[in-house]
């Protein structure tokens, strides 16, 4: 039988990150069923934001690259979605996969929507009921035009429900009977994958002169953070307060939107301090071992990331999550982490709380690390049925 041909749609980091589990488990199990072609809309572009997850987690060279780059969003949406019909023209894949919620996920759905080619979504179903986020826009649309719709958590599949998609009925899976699937969490899969490696600890905290045993590891990049001066400052000064007093250091691998919006958002005096690095260490952005890395050697997390909020519970530690809503709930309902808003005293007090007493509670609630077979399993079998399902009629 022919392979089935996918494309698979990144542009962002995390996406890079996800699709990577995905091309190991094809390349592992399913490589003389499954054929996979790569598209990178260029939406992240920077080496150590792109190429250097290429690299180290073994993923085949995009056979596209759009080059997109950044542009506001209706702009930057719009030249994916021209870029990615014409490639979609030539190569007449049986599915698209696209994954989570940026713009190059709703610019693979849509462009694969309108030639009625099957849209897999991974990460599907999670909310996060803020419709200012555009990332909940992208995920919403994106789930409301695909065929196979995998969710990592119970909450998304039951967000899925209320929606109005029906537990499986009848195979074949459709635009028009779409399937939802309850897989657990790619990126779990990865963080599985990884985290048994050998270490190389010593040399990436001595490269980046992290010499401090006890350090607080920090992320922040959603625009509703680095954009708004009142929100940016607020943030940073939580971790200046933070800083001295626990004396741990904080470990910031800073995000280039968050690195441009430092000088712009931050007063003088506060962007000084920040800089002089001996509360707030900036380091670049981290290859993914050296963050898994980073986390695992952390005596707290505290970020606005939807991936670094999952890894900070798959390691085991306490989330303090610079957000008012997160679509990873029930890690906040096992106490394991705190929704803290971008509020100074707040960032702070939660922190203070889970350094005196870290919580214990990470209950399995991601899947067991093999969402990628699963995944590749079920598209296998679906196009099964659709080939079944047209011979039947031809035969009638
Ligand atoms: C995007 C996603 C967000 C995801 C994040 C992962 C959307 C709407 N947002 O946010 O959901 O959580 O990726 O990291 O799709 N920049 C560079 N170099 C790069 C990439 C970006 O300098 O390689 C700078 C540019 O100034 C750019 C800004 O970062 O304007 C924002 O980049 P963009 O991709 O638009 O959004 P992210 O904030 O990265
Ligand atoms: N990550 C990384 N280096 C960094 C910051 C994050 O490799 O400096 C990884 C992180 O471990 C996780 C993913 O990127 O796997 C999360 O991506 P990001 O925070 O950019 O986006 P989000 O998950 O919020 O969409």
């Amino acid at each position: 039988m022919k392979a089935i041909k996918i494309v698979t749609i990144v542009g962002a980091r995390p996406q890079i990150i996800k699709a990577a589990a995905l091309s190991r488990a094809i390349r592992t199990h399913f490589s003389d069923l499954l054929n996979e072609v790569i598209i990178h809309t260029g939406q992240h572009y920077d080496t150590q934001m792109s190429e250097v997850f290429f690299t180290e987690l073994n993923l085949p060279q995009p056979n596209y690259n759009l080059h997109v780059g950044s542009a506001a969003h209706g702009e930057q949406t719009a030249h994916m979605l021209k870029g990615i019909e014409r490639i979609l023209l030539d190569e007449q894949p049986d599915y698209v996969i696209v994954y989570g919620d940026t713009n190059s996920t709703l610019a693979g759905a849509l462009a694969a929507s309108k030639m009625h080619i099957d849209i897999v979504h991974i990460e599907a179903g999670l909310r996060s009921f803020n419709k200012q986020m555009p990332e909940e826009i992208n995920r919403i649309l994106t789930d409301h035009c695909a065929t196979l719709l995998f969710t990592p958590t119970q909450n998304g599949y039951d967000n899925l429900l209320r929606e109005g998609f029906l537990p499986l009925q009848q195979a074949p899976c459709s635009a028009d009977n779409p399937g939802i699937f309850l897989c657990g969490d790619i990126m779990l899969d990865n963080c599985i994958f990884y985290s048994n490696r050998d270490s190389n600890t010593q040399n990436y905290h001595t490269k980046n002169h992290i010499l401090s045993e006890n350090y607080i590891l920090c992320t922040v990049h959603r625009d509703h953070n680095t954009d708004n001066p009142i929100r940016l400052t607020s943030i940073f000064n939580a971790l200046i307060r933070l800083s001295s007093l626990t004396g741990q250091k904080i470990i910031l691998p800073i995000h280039p939107r968050t690195l441009k919006m430092l000088s712009k958002n931050l007063d003088e005096k506060l962007h000084e301090i920040v800089l002089q690095g001996d509360m707030i260490q900036l380091i670049e952005p981290a290859s993914y071992t050296e963050m898994i890395e980073l986390e695992q050697n952390a005596s707290l997390i505290i970020t606005d990331s939807g991936g670094v909020q999952k890894e900070a519970f798959f390691m085991k530690k306490p989330c303090v999550i610079l957000r008012s809503q997160t679509e990873w709930v029930e890690i906040v309902e096992t106490g394991s982490a705190k929704l803290v808003d971008a509020d100074e005293d707040k960032i702070v007090a939660g922190a203070l709380e889970y350094l005196n007493q870290p919580p214990t509670n990470f209950p399995p609630l991601f899947g067991d690390g093999k969402a990628a077979n699963f995944i590749c399993e079920t598209l296998f079998q679906n196009k099964q049925h659709q080939l079944f399902l047209i011979i039947e009629k031809n035969e009638v």
